[in-house]
């Protein structure tokens, strides 16, 4: 093995962006591919050009390959953290798909198994490599709009497509436990929470109206006091009848940003000196891409290279998920429900 990353990538369907991640950055080469389900590999293995060789369809194959020394998982929710935790425990460096883990257990065992393994790991939040997110936060940390006052958004997409497996059994997205908040919502909360800082309260209301299949909400709307001066909203629609979009406002005492991970353009108002807002925002243009996970890869190897800092590690992947829980908890109860960050 020439370069430096050798890695091993776990899930072969949207882990094939990983595998793009990986294949893109120089410094890496991939080891082996696996996937449990055979068919699913091979086509994998076609497309990539990745020999018979390098496929494997159980990842302790990874685990005992010497020579890997990073991993991408890109597996059901539910598998996270036993696969991340082995991972970690043998020493791999892991990029795990949104969300960390499902419940507050799982979020806690992962945060405590990669501080003990002196390993690197991040959560795959993509949100913080698209484009239009970028140029929002950017915006806002210069300044330009001035001091944030109201965040929200929204994860709008339609499941019904991929709650059911195509023999009518149960899909790992129609568990009760894999919320539409947890499992799509985390991408918002995320967003907001990148660009706010953390919810202490937050309060909730849910529907299911849509997905018949399936035992949870499928639209919830959740209110959140992130300060006592900024507020937050984030809407999750697993039922939708449109295509998929992460709309997104963000409200601050000069101007307004009105973006979507989903549009080539973004909207930008900014007060003049009087405090008058223009009548057309000003149009920025952007590149659409919402699963940029060629610039995630390149993060995380530029902290495992070069020891930069990871944007979503173990402990930040779990501030996400503890916020969705409590949303899934305060629509159940009616109730205001206050995150606990102390993991
Ligand atoms: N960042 C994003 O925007 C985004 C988009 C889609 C999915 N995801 C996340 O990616 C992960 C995978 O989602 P998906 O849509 O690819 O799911 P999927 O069900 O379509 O595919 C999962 C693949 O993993 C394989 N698999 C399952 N268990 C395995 C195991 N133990 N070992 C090896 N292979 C195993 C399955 O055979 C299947 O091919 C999930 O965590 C999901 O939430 C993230």
């Amino acid at each position: 093995m020439s370069k430096k990353l050798v890695v091993g990538n776990i899930g072969m369907m949207f882990g094939m962006a990983h595998v793009e991640g990986a294949l893109a950055y120089d410094d890496a080469e991939i080891a082996l591919i696996c996937d449990c389900n055979e068919e699913t590999l091979r086509k994998a293995g076609e497309k990539y050009n990745i020999p018979a060789e390098k496929q494997c369809t159980d990842y302790h194959d990874i685990i005992n390959n010497k020579d890997i020394n990073v991993v991408s998982v890109a597996i059901p929710d539910q598998q996270h953290k036993k696969v991340c935790s082995d991972l970690l425990r043998a020493g791999k460096h892991v990029l795990c798909e949104k969300p960390l883990a499902l419940t507050r257990e799982d979020i806690e065992e992962i945060v405590k198994v990669s501080d003990e393994s002196g390993a690197k790991f991040m959560v795959g939040q993509i949100c913080r490599f698209t484009p239009s997110f970028i140029k929002a936060k950017e915006i806002i940390d210069s300044g330009l709009i001035g001091e944030l006052y109201f965040v929200e958004s929204e994860y709008a997409h339609d499941y019904m497509k991929i709650v059911e497996n195509a023999d009518g059994s149960a899909h790992w997205r129609a568990d009760p436990k894999r919320h539409g908040v947890i499992g799509g919502g985390c991408h918002a909360v995320d967003l907001l929470r990148w660009l706010a800082g953390d919810p202490t309260e937050v309060f909730a209301y849910g529907t299911h109206l849509m997905l018949p299949t399936v035992d949870y909400d499928d639209a919830t709307i959740a209110l959140m006091k992130f300060s006592d001066r900024c507020m937050g909203k984030v809407f999750v629609s697993t039922g939708c009848k449109r295509d998929y979009t992460m709309r997104t406002v963000i409200y601050g005492t000069k101007g307004t940003i009105i973006c979507d991970n989903t549009s080539p353009t973004m909207q930008l108002f900014v007060a003049d000196e009087n405090g008058v807002a223009p009548e057309k925002p000003e149009i920025i243009e952007l590149e659409v891409n919402n699963h940029n996970a060629v610039k995630e890869f390149e993060v995380f190897a530029d902290a495992i290279l070069n020891g930069k800092p990871i944007p979503t590690d173990a402990r930040e992947g779990a501030k996400t998920v503890e916020v969705c829980l409590a949303i899934v908890e305060s629509a159940e109860k009616g109730e205001k429900v206050y995150p606990n960050y102390n993991f």
